[in-house]
C-alpha cells in the first residue's frame, strides 16, 4: 500500500546517486528561495500582513503551544488519511486555500492553473479564489478529477454575484467558499509603503472580465477601456454581508455553502441556522485584522459549538504536516495549506507546487506512523494539550 511518507524514500535513494531534491523541503527554506525569487512587489503582497503584522506572525507561533502524545505498540504500517467532503471522496484532509494573488506567483502569470494541476497531480482539492488570472472554468478543468471549491468575494452587484455562483456550478465546483472578513481591505504597511495592489494594476481580474453581467456593468469591454473596467470593479467589489443575506446567498445555489472567517462559537451556531453547509475557521493569515488570537486557538471552541453537524474547515499558520496533523487533533475535518504553496508555484510552477503538497503530507503521514495513530479518527481520539 503506498503511503505519502514514501516520498522520503524516494528522496534517500535518489540521494544515493548524488541526486538532492531540486526545492527544500522544509517551510523555511522555501519561503528564503521564493522571497529572493520574487519580484519585490510580489513578495511585499504575499507575505504582508495587516499592521505590524503580529496576529500574523501569532497564527504560525501558536502551533508550537499544542503539543500530542505519543500512543506505543500499535500496529501504523498501514495508515489511511483519507476523508469525504460532501460526499466527494478526498486523499487526506489537505487542501489548498484561496489565495487572490496565485496567478502572479509564477513566472508566466498562471499561477491558478498550475495550482489546479498540482490538485489534478496530487488530488489535494484547490480552493480557486474570485481573483484570479484564468477564468474559473479554465481552472476547474485544469484541476482534472480532483474535486474543487470555488471561494466568491461577493461582489456589491447582485446580479455579479450570482453570475459567478452560476458559472462555478456550472463548471463543476463541489463547494462555493463565500469569504466573510474582505469586504474592505484590512491595514497592510508592506503594500501601502510601496502602494501597490495588483488588482488597482489590473492583476487578477480574469473572472470578473470574462463575466457577462460584470461586462453589462461597462460603457465598454474590458479589451477596449481596461481602465474603466477596473474601476468599476473597484467600485463594486465588496458587498458587506449580514446574516440576513444567508437567504439570497442560498438562493444561488444547489451547492453546499461554506463560510470562512468565523472564529466565534456564536458566529459559528447562527451559521448553521442561517444554513450554512460548512464552516471555515480562518483569519485570513492575518492580512485582514490585526490584534486576533491565533487561529488555531479559536479552533476548538468552534469545533465544539459545531459539534459534528457540519464541515469544519481551518487555514491560518499551516507551515508543515505537523500544523495539519495537530488542526485534525484539535477537531478541523480539512486542513488548509496557504502561503506555503505559494512558494513552490514561485518556484517551479505546478511541479513546485506539489512537491510542496507532497512534503507536507509525507510529515503527516510518518508522523502518525511513529505516533501510533494509523487514521484521522485515532488523530482525533488521541487530541492535542495546550502545553
Ligand atoms: C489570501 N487569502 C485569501 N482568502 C480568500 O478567501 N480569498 C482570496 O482571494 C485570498 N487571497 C489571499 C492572498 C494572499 C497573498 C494570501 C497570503 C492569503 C487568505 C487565505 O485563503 C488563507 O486564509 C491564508 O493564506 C491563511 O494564512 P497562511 O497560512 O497563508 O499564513
Amino acid at each position: 500500500m503506498p503511503h505519502y511518507g514514501d516520498y522520503q524514500n524516494a528522496i534517500y535513494f535518489a540521494g544515493l546517486s548524488g541526486s538532492v531534491p531540486e526545492w527544500p523541503v522544509d517551510h523555511a527554506g522555501l519561503r528564503a528561495r521564493a522571497e529572493a525569487h520574487w519580484p519585490a512587489a510580489v513578495r511585499d503582497y504575499v507575505q504582508g500582513g495587516c499592521g505590524d503584522e503580529a496576529t500574523q506572525d501569532g497564527n504560525a507561533a501558536a502551533f508550537d503551544h499544542w503539543g500530542m502524545t505519543p500512543r506505543m505498540m500499535v500496529d501504523t504500517s498501514a495508515r489511511d488519511l483519507a476523508t469525504t467532503l460532501f460526499g466527494h471522496r478526498l486523499p487526506s484532509p489537505l487542501f489548498m486555500a484561496p489565495i487572490g494573488v496565485n496567478g502572479i506567483c509564477t513566472d508566466d502569470g498562471h499561477g491558478d492553473l498550475a495550482a489546479a494541476r498540482a490538485s489534478n497531480v496530487t488530488g489535494v482539492p484547490f480552493c480557486a479564489s474570485t481573483l484570479a488570472n484564468d477564468p474559473l472554468e479554465d481552472v476547474r478543468a485544469a484541476c482534472g478529477a480532483a474535486p474543487a471549491l470555488f471561494q466568491l468575494y461577493t461582489p456589491r452587484e447582485p446580479d455579479v454575484a450570482a453570475s459567478l455562483v452560476a458559472r462555478a456550478e456550472a463548471a463543476g465546483y463541489a463547494a462555493i467558499v463565500v469569504t466573510l472578513d474582505t469586504w474592505v481591505t484590512g491595514w497592510r504597511p508592506r503594500d501601502l509603503n510601496t502602494g501597490n495592489f495588483p488588482q488597482l494594476r489590473g492583476a487578477v481580474l480574469a473572472n470578473y472580465f470574462t463575466d457577462p453581467a460584470f461586462r453589462a456593468l461597462l460603457a465598454r469591454p474590458p479589451e477596449e477601456d481596461r481602465q474603466a473596467a477596473i474601476m468599476t470593479w473597484a467600485a463594486t467589489f465588496g458587498r458587506v454581508l449580514t446574516w440576513n443575506d444567508m437567504t439570497w446567498l442560498r438562493s444561488l445555489t444547489s451547492l453546499p455553502i461554506i463560510l470562512k472567517g468565523i472564529c466565534h462559537p456564536d458566529d459559528a451556531r447562527r451559521a448553521i441556522d442561517a444554513g450554512a453547509d460548512g464552516i471555515y475557521v480562518s483569519n485570513h493569515g492575518g492580512r485582514q485584522a490585526n490584534g486576533g488570537v491565533a487561529a488555531i486557538d479559536h479552533l476548538p471552541a468552534v469545533v465544539e459549538a459545531v459539534a459534528g453537524r457540519v464541515p469544519v474547515l481551518f487555514d491560518s499558520g499551516v507551515r508543515s504536516g505537523t500544523d495539519m496533523v495537530k488542526a485534525i487533533a484539535l477537531g478541523a475535518d480539512l486542513v488548509g495549506l496557504g502561503r506555503p504553496y505559494c512558494y513552490g508555484l514561485a518556484l517551479g510552477g505546478a511541479e513546485g507546487c506539489a512537491h510542496v503538497l507532497k512534503c507536507v503530507l509525507a510529515e503527516a503521514d510518518l508522523l502518525m506512523a511513529v505516533n501510533g495513530w494509523p487514521t484521522l479518527a485515532a488523530v482525533r481520539a488521541a487530541g492535542a494539550i495546550r502545553t
